[in-house]
């Protein structure tokens, strides 16, 4: 019996660009879909931008754009870096849009008559410059604990202590630094409290691991408090219905955003959305004909193992079967960082190495618990060499030009030893299948590589390439049986490497494998022509990608480290440790004239530039090539840091920066100054 499954990854954020981070998560999620699809079930997987927020109208402001232009951009952005990765979304959509807002509005309506909102009055901090409230992280200033200086609002870096933002000593905008005043507003709250009942029941029946349940549990001790849902305008989101200037928090949209994506890919593909997500009609919510499931990061667990599930059994709508938590990405054993260039983004990596291979890579790592991940760049390069290359792909090269030169492309049949080699490669199945299904993608990889070994021991018994000369007929029936075997890993492993299976059933002439396709064997018959399956790494690749993720970072500022809007962020990154005014004296700005400029050949962010600088000329690689075309800046006047200490990249030696602005990409704006001034003039 096939089932009908419905698949959730989070909603990535609208402000920032999806990082191999945020990959961990889709790429989980994306195999297990197509894990399911390839067993027969109907698996219907949706997603989409999480566009609104304050983060989002500040980044939109500082850009020059509307929020909706801004959203509409990333949206590009994210369905290409999905599409990069061979992500397949059935619908990849937006929390902006008329069905979550309907659905917003409906689901708030029905707390309201359940008697579940509370309104209160709320001492929030107010910029009277930028004329907004400040969330939290937007308020910064001295910790009253410790006296740290650049904290938070609602917690100090340096001593931990949590506080409200009106306990800052000397208070100040993130934004502009103006002193805030304290305004009192009326907020709408969610008594989580009145659920608590059947969120304890939710969670003891298995809706997620027992680690998260763990962690529920001290949430449930410490008590649940009442949850604020709405944000005084201005601000880019959903109005709250009969309010003028409030709106709904970003949270409160962003996983009803879920059902939006659903029920809008219902209408396009005539499906009944009541069948698929009971209860926005009837408000009884039931089983209903499909399965639902949730991937998530473990940073997002309260949101989605209590408010969601509360906001869904008060609204009488359908809640999941099943929230699965993943832990976070490391690279070598440290959190991301932009210095080091291990905060890869996803188009940074595409430009550099095979999406299959990251996709492999995290399969190979990940099972159904919330540790944490690690990429570490060495055993990357290992593994995809070893396994990918030397041990799966390397069964094809060994089989398929020989079948090709010299047998006339046709298989034979299956003597006893093959047919013995096929049997033990399909009983596996069932275990294959069970890990899929539990998450347990690192076991898979495991049985799969043992199983490749077990094939590739059968051609060194059975050496098809000395026999080629003596004893054609037994070369063919040996290598019948090592292309079934290929066969069969492609056919597990395809949920992991789509477009290599997609090469292997192009090679093999056959229709796409399914896992049904096990029960059956190919025998005389032609196959097609031999195409390479898998390129090695070359370290060299690695470290370029890792350069042009510095430069990128470097040079911009770049999006946010989104996981600061689980607080309630500042679409800023913190402010640095402080520097004296010996060490900016140091910095010396000068006049520079672009007497070159040129593209760089495998790096599609930077140009090469050759600069005056007053008689002297310098050599800078600058990530500004989405920005500017090179023949439009020859002679243009720039500013350049002109004692930068010379870098060696690996495009190039860089002996200077220079100064530019914006959110990155194309919107990169490089300081220019008026035709006056002369190259090698200071600038102060
Ligand atoms: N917008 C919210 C989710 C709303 S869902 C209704 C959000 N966005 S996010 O862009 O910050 O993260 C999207 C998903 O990616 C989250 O599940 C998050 O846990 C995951 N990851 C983001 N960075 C990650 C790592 N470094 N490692 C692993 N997963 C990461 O949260
Ligand atoms: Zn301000």
């Amino acid at each position: 019996m096939s089932r009908k499954i419905v698949v959730t990854s989070a909603l990535p954020y609208a402000n920032g660009p999806i990082h191999i981070g945020h990959l961990v998560e889709y790429l989980q999620t994306d195999i297990w879909v197509r894990f399911h699809k390839l067993c027969g079930n109907e698996c219907l997987y949706f997603c989409a931008d999480d566009t609104h927020g304050t983060p989002v109208m500040i980044s939109a402001k500082k850009a020059g754009i509307t929020p909706e232009e801004m959203i509409d951009n990333v949206h590009k952005e994210h369905k290409a870096d999905f599409d990069g990765f061979h992500i397949e979304f059935d619908n990849y959509y937006s929390t902006h849009s008329p069905e979550n807002k309907e659905f917003s509005e409906l689901i708030f309506n029905r707390l309201n008559e359940k008697g579940s909102i509370v309104k209160r009055d709320v001492e929030q901090a107010y910029c009277e410059n930028c004329k907004m409230s400040l969330p939290d992280r937007f308020v910064r200033g001295s910790c009253p604990k410790c006296k740290a200086e650049n904290q938070y609002g609602d917690s100090c870096e340096v001593c931990g202590t949590t506080y409200r933002p009106s306990d800052l000593v000397n208070p100040y905008c993130a934004t502009c630094n103006t002193p805030p005043v304290m305004k009192t507003s009326e907020h709408y709250f969610f008594r989580l409290a009145d659920y608590e009942q059947p969120l304890r029941e939710l969670l003891t029946s298995g809706h997620t691991q027992q680690s998260v349940a763990n962690k529920l549990d001290e949430w449930f001790s410490a008590g649940l408090k009442d949850w604020d849902i709405s944000r005084d305008g201005p601000y880019f989101g959903f109005k709250i219905p009969g309010e003028e200037n409030k709106y709904f928090y970003v949270w409160l949209d962003a996983p009803i955003g879920y059902m939006a994506s659903a029920k809008n890919y219902c209408d396009n593909n005539n499906l009944d959305f009541d069948a698929l997500w009971p209860g926005t009609n009837s408000g009884k919510g039931g089983e209903g004909q499909y399965e639902l499931y949730h991937f998530i990061g473990k940073d997002i667990m309260y949101f989605h193992a209590l408010f969601w599930p509360a906001m869904l059994i008060a609204s009488g709508i359908k809640t999941a079967e099943k929230l699965f938590v993943h832990g976070f990405l490391t690279v070598n054993g440290e959190k991301m960082s932009k210095s080091r260039g291990t905060f890869i983004k996803a188009s940074t990596y595409l430009n550099h190495l095979n999406p299959e291979y990251l996709r492999y890579y995290y399969a190979s790592k990940l099972s159904d618990s919330i540790d944490d991940i690690d990429l570490k760049v060495d055993d990357f390069i290992n593994k995809i060499n070893s396994e990918v290359v030397g041990k799966i792909a390397n069964l094809a090269s060994r089989s398929v030009p020989m079948l090709t030169k010299n047998l006339d492309s046709t298989l034979g049949k299956l003597d006893e030893e093959g047919q013995d080699l096929i049997k033990k490669l399909v009983t596996a199945s069932e275990q294959i299948v069970n890990d899929y299904e539990k998450l347990k993608y690192a076991a898979v990889v495991r049985t799969i590589t043992a199983l490749a070994d077990e094939a590739n021991r059968f051609v060194e018994i059975k050496q098809p390439w000395a026999t080629i000369k003596t004893d054609p007929e037994i070369t063919r029936t040996n290598l019948t049986a090592v292309i079934n075997a290929m066969r069969i890993l492609t056919i597990y492993l395809k949920p992991i490497l789509p477009k290599f299976a997609e090469s292997v059933e192009k090679i093999l002439n056959i229709e796409p494998l399914r896992l049904a396709d096990l029960d059956q064997v190919l025998e005389n018959c032609k196959i097609g022509k031999f195409e390479r399956l898998a390129e090695r790494i070359d370290e060299k690749q690695v470290n370029a990608m890792i350069e042009e993720s510095k430069i990128e970072t470097q040079n911009t500022e770049t999006a946010t480290q989104n996981s600061e809007l689980k607080t309630e962020n500042s679409a800023f990154e913190p402010i640095k440790p402080e520097c004296t005014i010996d060490d900016f004296a140091k910095i010396d700005l000068r006049v520079a004239k672009v007497k070159t400029a040129e593209t760089v050949e495998g790096a599609d962010k930077l140009l090469k530039l050759v600069l005056d600088v007053g008689g002297i000329e310098k050599n800078v690689l600058a990530g500004i090539a989405k920005a500017y075309k090179p023949e439009d800046l020859v002679g243009k006047m720039v500013v350049v840091l002109a004692n930068l200490k010379p870098r060696k990249m690996k495009f190039g030696l860089s002996e200077g920066m220079i100064l530019a602005s914006g959110p990155g990409g194309s919107e990169v704006f490089m300081l220019t100054v008026d035709s006056g001034a002369k190259p090698g003039e200071s600038i102060h």
